[in-house]
């Protein structure tokens, strides 16, 4: 390797690892590291995931997992408010459904709001509705939104406070899928794409 050559592959390494490090960094102060740790945790050691829950869907009913058995759930932690990450995830579960065609009828894709004192039934309403007609919003009390947090393994907290309702929250972005009969199937990192969340519900549907 001629020296000119060398010197090439040495700034072309140290790009990359600059690069990498950057993407790490960016990474741990988006996701607050707590969440990843719990998360993989959770996914590594198998205690339960998911579980029983009670909240308001977007039209005021007041609905609980019983209500989506039968169908998997496609579930995302979230706020309206939410400037990125939220919009751009539920453009993916819309994303999800049009490529499932009619097996889209088999799944329930939906975002409980971190976010309840803002995310009213009202307001989920108009949000949910820019995305996809099957997507289903939910909040609740504080008690119930952290009851299912916790049952999920969800970490949210309040940041930014600026006032009383101008605030955004710090929350995981994982994706969570539940089988039909309710149980913990996978999870996908933040900016899964639509591609891999068909393709896993449709092998399990269909068999692989
Ligand atoms: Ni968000």
């Amino acid at each position: 390797m001629s020296v000119g050559m060398r010197r090439l592959v040495q700034v072309t390494v140290g790009a990359i690892a600059g690069l990498v490090i950057a993407a790490a960094v960016v990474w741990w102060t988006v996701e607050p590291p707590p969440t990843v740790v719990r998360l993989t945790e959770a996914v590594a050691s198998g205690p339960q995931v998911g579980g029983p829950f009670t909240l308001t869907d977007h039209t005021g009913r007041t609905v609980s997992e019983a209500d989506f058995a039968g169908r998997f759930m496609l579930i995302y932690f979230g706020f309206t408010y939410c400037p990125d990450i939220c919009p751009t995830e539920m453009q993916t579960f819309a994303e999800v459904m049009d490529r499932l065609g009619p097996l889209s009828d088999r799944v329930q894709p939906m975002l409980i709001t971190v976010d309840p004192a803002r995310d009213t039934p009202e307001h989920l309403a108009g949000y949910v509705s820019l995305f996809h007609p099957r997507l289903v919003g939910l909040t609740g009390t504080e008690a119930q939104i952290a009851q299912v947090a916790r049952a999920y393994r969800v970490y949210y907290a309040k940041a930014d406070v600026k006032g009383p309702d101008t605030y955004l929250m710090d929350h995981s972005a994982a994706v969570y899928l539940m089988g039909p009969d309710g149980r913990f199937v996978t999870i996908f990192g933040r900016g899964v794409t639509a591609d891999r969340i068909a393709e896993q519900i449709r092998t399990r549907i269909v068999g692989g």
